[in-house]
């Protein structure tokens, strides 16, 4: 209870309440820290809860899962290939699975299903109108305005707008192989795009409507897009998104390759976008479709075709585009999808990821339609026009299934109770969580406030590297569960926990997680860059780390003494802010962009309500003065460089940075500072012997970091 209270404290206190007008470090930054270490001690012990109600459901007990599991790992290929079948092959595969994950045997693979050709629009869409289910709900779409209401699309709507786009796209040239690039609001319209790229065997590249021009264009480039789908934009909260802006400057942008074609949604009112085409380029989606070929034929594709590229950060260089391909995807996310939410006819599904990240590729596009499901998809923020938002919509679809972030849950917590009154949530079957480590507080308002006790927290661990969930706790009646813990291996996967020499551990223990066999939906490749591909995540033989050498890489894992695994969060430069991945090392480019930063090191700190913050530490050329200016510019820098969601939440100024003799930033212990301030203790800091010169760490806590 006194931890509960210490960390409510911690939690809840707002931003403004801290005497920052930006000078010191508000004292909740300290307290949370504080409290989430003395939480983490508290679930050490192992708290089982058990949900109330969950009714039998896909999986009927624990025992048919560890029949399963156990099966699904001695024998992957009749496994899949038995849940393969159902879906519809025009060719049927040969083989099920064929891989290699040491580096030293050979090249690194994984292929799945090869000699079969499908397609996942096919499988999402024809084959449900096919048997009938063409009436069927697919999207609800909720409006950034309560009580806008907008068409909702059949299977059967959504299957002709697809069959009209995809006649679109080949008609601006595009053909199999070709990759389209796809800056949306997160509209239904954007999942049926991704579909009409999967028709025609093309391969989408969605970009988060977060990103600056910038950022967009050096992913058109990476890709090598000349054709882009974009709107002209959509208010979120009282924001308007102008899409179609960023996407016009980011076609001006691009080197090495002309965007040829722009197809753009209008989504907002004539007066309100005030938007007009580039003549020659650009066409509105009405009008293309309108003018497009209501048919349009399915390109049958091998299994190991690329089906899309979504770039991600990783702890060095530039954004990699993590490349997956169609019949082991498929597989995946499907059956992921049956099993982790527990689909039954009738529910409505409702996940609140944008699709411009990979939980949205595959648990709002692609596993939801496999499944035939019903769901919603909102394009607005879960606190506006107030906190009471998402419950509201709740009860309106009622929706069983709800799956969101942790940063999410921590926000709309800080509200308190009072928005969730008012609302029954009694449709809620169960509750997901998914993006960061969900800290045990938000584990049981979510668990306790949000579903009455009643409904099964789902915190699944996956990567845009591993395509679907690998680590869950299953909804399975009767189950029980350890807040904070994703418990179990999906079936097919077989995680590890490792040191950092790469050698397995065993038993009860505490290290890197890595994966040891190939699951179906395994990255398959960096677009354009196989070499980094084979280097980032799999120097260590027969392993897929999740995360990046030279350094300790990926996630930090737990396995205790029921085998179950508790992920602990990121170990290398790799930041979770709000749920968005971003590279410290993005950031720092950004940053020193400006003529007068010398030097920058980017380290993330504990955030009460994001999970972590961004904090910069910031070296200033000789003769320059730090100013409020200067540190608006370096925000601005960030946001334009990246986007609105990586602009930094503290700028420190630092004369030097703390570096080793051979001039390695010492980054540790710049993350301690940003944890603690002044408060950080010699222990914190840790060995310190190898700092070319020891006072610059004074220094730095002497002074302190400037919260925006
Ligand atoms: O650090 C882990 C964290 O998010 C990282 C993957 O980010 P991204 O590729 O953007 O995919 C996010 C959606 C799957 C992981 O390396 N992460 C994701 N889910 C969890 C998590 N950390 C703890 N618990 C989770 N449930």
């Amino acid at each position: 209870l006194v931890v509960a209270t210490a960390l409510s404290a911690g939690l809840v206190l707002p931003r403004a309440a801290s005497p920052s007008a930006g000078l010191v470090r508000p004292a909740h930054a300290a307290t949370h820290r504080a409290a989430v270490v003395a939480e983490a001690a508290a679930v050490v012990a192992s708290e089982v809860v058990t949900p109330s109600e969950f009714p039998a459901g896909n999986l009927r007990s624990l025992a048919e899962y560890d029949e399963m599991y156990a099966r699904s790992v001695a024998d992957p290929s009749a496994f899949w290939a038995d849940i393969a079948d159902s879906f519809h092959w025009e060719r049927r595969f040969d083989e099920v699975v064929d891989a290699n994950f040491d580096s030293t045997k050979g090249k690194v693979f994984s292929s799945w299903f090869s000699g079969g050709t499908t397609n996942l629009c096919y499988n999402a869409l024809d084959r449900h109108v096919a048997a009938g289910k063409g009436d069927q709900v697919a999207f609800y779409h909720e409006s950034n305005e309560e009580g806008e209401e907008l068409p909702a699309w059949t299977y059967a709507q959504a299957l002709a707008e697809v069959q009209r786009l995809a006649n679109a796209l080949r008609g601006a040239g595009v053909k199999k192989g070709d990759r389209v690039t796809l800056f949306m609001p997160m509209v239904p319209q954007l999942a049926l795009a991704m579909l009409a790229c999967a028709r025609i065997g093309a391969v989408h590249t969605v970009v988060f409507g977060g990103f600056s021009a910038e950022a967009l264009a050096s992913r058109i480039e990476d890709a090598a897009s000349r054709v882009v789908i974009t709107a002209d934009g959509v208010m979120r909260g009282k924001k308007l998104v102008g899409l179609y802006e960023i996407a016009d400057k980011a076609a001006g942008l691009v080197r090495g390759l002309e965007v040829e074609t722009q197809i753009v949604l209008q989504r907002l009112p004539p007066d309100v976008s005030g938007v007009s085409l580039k003549p020659g380029r650009d066409v509105w989606w009405g009008d293309a479709t309108a003018a497009a070929d209501p048919e349009c034929k399915v390109e049958w594709v091998g299994a190991e075709d690329p089906l899309f590229i979504l770039y991600t950060s990783g702890s060095t260089g530039k954004p990699k585009g993590v490349l997956h391909s169609t019949g082991g995807y498929m597989v995946y996310a499907a059956t992921t999808t049956k099993y982790v939410f527990d689909l039954q006819p009738g529910d409505v599904y409702f996940c609140t990821a944008d699709c411009g990240w990979i939980t949205g590729h595959s648990y709002v596009t692609y596993g939801p339609l496999l499944n035939g499901a019903s769901q919603l998809v909102f394009e607005g923020v879960p606190s506006y026009p107030d906190a009471g938002r998402l419950w509201r919509m709740v009860d309106k679809y009622t929706i069983a299934q709800l799956y969101t972030a942790p940063t999410a849950i921590r926000a709309l917590m800080r509200e308190g109770t009072g928005p969730l009154q008012g609302t029954s949530r009694s449709s809620l079957k169960l509750l997901g969580s998914v993006g960061e480590p969900i800290n045990p507080e938000a584990w049981r308002w979510y668990y306790e406030e949000v579903g009455g006790s009643r409904c099964p927290i789902v915190d699944t661990w996956w990567q845009t590297e591993t395509g679907g969930v690998m680590i869950v706790p299953l909804p399975i009646q009767g189950a029980s569960m350890k807040p904070g813990c994703a418990m179990r291996p999906f079936f097919g996967v077989q995680p590890a926990v490792i040191n950092e020499q790469g050698e397995e551990k065993e038993g009860a223990c505490e290290g890197l997680l890595a994966i040891k066999a190939a699951w179906p939906s395994t990255i398959r490749d960096v677009f354009g860059d196989y070499e980094r591909y084979q280097q980032t995540y799999f120097p260590i033989p027969g392993f897929y780390l999740t995360g990046e050498p030279p350094r300790r890489g990926g996630d930090g894992c737990r396995r205790d003494e029921d085998g179950h695994y508790w992920i602990t969060g990121r170990v290398d430069d790799v930041i979770n802010v709000s749920g968005h991945r971003i590279g410290t090392a993005e950031v720092e480019s950004a940053v020193v962009l400006h003529p007068n930063v010398a030097e920058a090191a980017v380290v993330g700190y504990p955030h009460p309500v994001k999970g972590e913050g961004i904090y910069i530490y910031v070296t200033l050329n000789e003769g320059v003065h730090e100013s409020d200016e200067l540190r608006k510019a370096l925000v601005m820098q960030c946001r334009s460089e990246i986007g609105a969601f990586a602009a930094p939440d503290v700028v420190h100024w630092a004369p030097s940075l703390p570096k080793t003799r051979s001039g390695k930033i010492m980054r540790r212990i710049l993350r301690k500072i940003a944890a603690s301030g002044k408060e950080v203790t010699a222990d914190e800091l840790g060995d310190t012997s190898t700092l070319a010169d020891p006072p610059v760490v004074d220094q730095l806590i002497a002074s302190h970091g400037i919260w925006l």
